[in-house]
């Protein structure tokens, strides 16, 4: 029988959840899989209205190895809908972003399941949400997608086929290499070298219908689809205080070239602020940053 949006739901362990959000991943079960929204038909429709939004979607091959380089897997220029009729003759990815704002059922869905995470996490509804957008990912059988991190915290769902989904804590990732991330200030993927993470810290998911895991923000991963075709829904948010992270570790990127060893953010909260204002004001211009951070040592 067909769920109804309204009954959409996910469930985890509360306990993993406290202890774990935004932290580790872990894994959850959900019921997304029974919404009509997921049929192949309503997704090939949906992603005929994407022709001509070229900002919203992205169709790629598949990734040779998991430690390509993100952006060495060559972007298809085919419209979505065209990708999905040819999934079974080459290894097609193809993303639908933000879906809620082609369709009001999406949006009915996402607000449906983020009321969900801020009913689990107490401390979001104190937050200020700057970004909240979901995204369907429908891909050919045995397509890689290759590393890489986000800068956003995740909740993914698998609605149909299977997914081998490897994922590393954010703590694999060091402040170096975020803060080489943000410095940039744009809302990317982040590209990394899988063969320096530490084997041992890789979990790995095995995601068919019914199943999702959690995804904390700057969570390196890699994604490999299984015998068959796979569908999968995912929503994720940053919260003004993430985004203040970021532009603390873009300011500690110019403070190290500066020869400092800054702390990361978290330790000093009136220093991150400070850090944190500094970017605001700089990181648009891309100009002046060294001047800027001097200034702001007094030297
Ligand atoms: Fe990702």
């Amino acid at each position: 029988m067909e769920t109804s949006h309204a009954a959409a739901e996910m469930v985890w362990a509360p306990e993993a959840f406290a202890a774990k959000f935004d932290r580790e991943p872990f894994g959850f079960e959900h019921n997304l899989s029974g919404l009509g929204l997921f049929g192949f038909d309503n997704l090939t429709a949906l992603a005929r209205q994407y022709a001509g939004f070229d900002q919203d979607y992205f169709v790629a091959g598949s990734a040779p190895t998991p430690g390509t380089e993100f952006y060495a897997v060559p972007r298809l220029y085919q419209q979505p809908h065209e990708a999905l009729e040819h999934l079974d003759d080459a290894a097609y990815r193809v993303l639908l972003k933000r879906p809620e704002k082609f369709a009001p059922d999406f949006a009915d869905l996402l607000r449906h399941l983020f009321a969900q995470v801020v009913a689990a996490a107490g401390q979001l509804a104190k937050e200020e949400i700057v970004r909240l957008e979901s995204a369907i990912f429908i891909s050919s059988a045995a397509a890689t997608t290759p590393f890489h991190f986000d800068p956003e915290v995740n909740f993914f769902s698998q609605i149909e086929g299977e997914k081998t989904y490897h994922v590393y804590p954010p703590a694999a990732v060091t402040e170096t290499e975020l803060e080489r991330f943000y410095k940039r200030g744009i809302v990317n993927i982040g590209q990394l070298d899988l063969s320096k993470r530490q084997i041992s810290q890789e979990c790995v998911f095995n995601l068919e219908a019914g199943r999702g895991l959690h995804q904390p923000q700057n969570s390196p991963h890699w994604v490999e689809t299984g015998r068959s075709r796979s569908i999968s829904y995912s929503f994720v948010f940053e919260t003004a205080s993430s985004r203040a992270r970021g532009r603390a570790r873009s300011c500690n990127h110019y403070l190290r070239k500066l020869g400092f060893h800054p702390a990361p953010p978290g330790i000093h909260p009136a220093i991150d602020a400070l850090k944190s204002g500094t970017m605001q004001f700089v990181i648009p211009a891309r100009q002046g940053v060294a001047r800027s951070v001097r200034g702001m040592l007094g030297r």
